[in-house]
């Protein structure tokens, strides 16, 4: 693996600095913001709209990973100010979801992580207890939403569960890990296809715990059989981390199982990654599924057996490579780096969502050797 990184070096190298560069610039004009897209080439900002909504950390957590890998105080200032704008999100109970997990474990767990502030794990631990709350002791799973719905286990909170692991710690209190564990393996059995492709939404009904099958709402082609790309490296990186907490090989062969069947989809089409394998319009594409791909592919690279390693380090460089060259703006046009991310199959195709510069620079902090785990 260290052959390879060396190999790559130069490209890395250049890309960090180019990514550096215009981050120094974005964190000052987008400092008091909590940004979804960019919209002609300027963060918008949703602290007064939406200020729960599931993409409001990554702003912070871009921050954050900065802060880490260069010290620059302007970089913890911007993540600082976020955090606080994201409490209106905590106060607010009964619209909290599921995603508590990609919103704090990126704001207020990263802070603490990285300073210490007590606050700030205050906070988290309060995520966490709402995240807790929200998981059916019949189905033994964790519902991704409030309301309508209230059956529906998407594969995506497979990131959300690492805050439980880290509660789980924090608060001395085992049950939060059991909880996450409960959910992982529920999700094992009813979202990883045999093929190693994954249902995006699985429906149980709340009463019995029943699984009812893949459900009709989905963000890809079909939610029955089709293969939503975002998905699958929701499923990579996020079985990846429960290895990673956990220690239990089932999770870590069910991320290598998807990685497999990711790498060869992605592979199909020289690692442009389309928004959902299985669909007719493969120009379609979701850069943020190929950057969340490279994320778990280098974690699982960093812990499998020696002459294992090569093949899940060489896709992930196969995949920020083509990202870097093809899907990138490092200019000062646009605010967002990466491009042609999707937010679901035909709706919001090719925009500049702030998850994809996420992934992006946290996949690149990995490649450098300045990375933090903050899942
Ligand atoms: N977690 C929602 C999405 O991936 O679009």
């Amino acid at each position: 693996m260290e052959q390879l990184l060396k190999e790559n070096k130069a490209w890395i190298d250049s890309y960090w600095d180019k990514t550096v560069a215009k981050l120094r610039k974005t964190t000052l004009s987008s400092r008091y913001k909590l940004p979804r897209w960019s919209v002609d080439g300027v963060y918008d900002d949703r602290t007064q709209e939406d200020v729960g909504t599931w993409t409001n950390a990554f702003w912070p957590g871009i921050n954050w990973l900065m802060y880490y890998a260069t010290g620059e105080n302007d970089f913890r200032t911007t993540a600082e100010i976020s955090e606080k704008l994201l409490d209106e999100a905590l106060k607010d109970y009964l619209n909290l979801t599921h995603d508590a997990g990609f919103l704090w474990l990126l704001s207020a767990c990263a802070n603490y992580r990285i300073t210490g502030n007590e606050d700030s794990k205050n906070r988290a631990l309060h995520a966490a207890a709402s995240l807790a709350s929200r998981y059916n002791l019949a189905g033994q799973f964790i519902k991704a939403w409030p309301g309508e719905h209230a059956g529906y286990v998407i594969i995506d909170c497979m990131m959300n569960i690492p805050l439980l692991y880290w509660a789980a710690k924090e608060a001395d209190n085992v049950a939060f890990k059991q909880i996450a564990m409960s959910h992982a393996d529920t999700c094992l059995k009813n979202h990883i296809r045999s093929d190693g492709s994954v249902n995006h939404v699985v429906d149980y009904d709340i009463h019995t715990g029943e699984c009812l099958g893949p459900a009709v709402h989905g963000q890809g082609y079909n939610s029955q059989w089709s293969s939503w790309t975002r998905g699958q490296s929701w499923a990579i990186y996020g079985y990846t981390l429960s290895y990673l907490h956990t220690g239990e090989q089932r999770y870590l062969d069910a991320a290598k199982k998807v990685a497999h069947y990711f790498i060869a989809a992605a592979a199909a089409r020289d690692y442009v990654v389309s928004s959902d394998f299985r669909a007719p319009d493969q120009e379609q594409m979701d850069s943020s599924a190929a950057a969340i791909a490279a994320c778990g592919l280098i974690e699982i690279a960093k812990v499998v057996p020696e002459y294992e390693k090569k093949m899940y380090m060489t896709a992930a460089l196969k995949l920020m490579k083509k990202l870097c060259e093809t899907q990138c703006d490092f200019s000062d046009d646009d605010e967002a780096i990466v491009k042609f991310t999707t937010g679901s199959y035909n709706t919001f195709v090719h925009v500049s969502y702030i998850f994809g510069d996420y992934f992006f620079v946290e996949a690149l902090c990995k490649l450098k050797g300045c990375d933090i785990l903050l899942w």
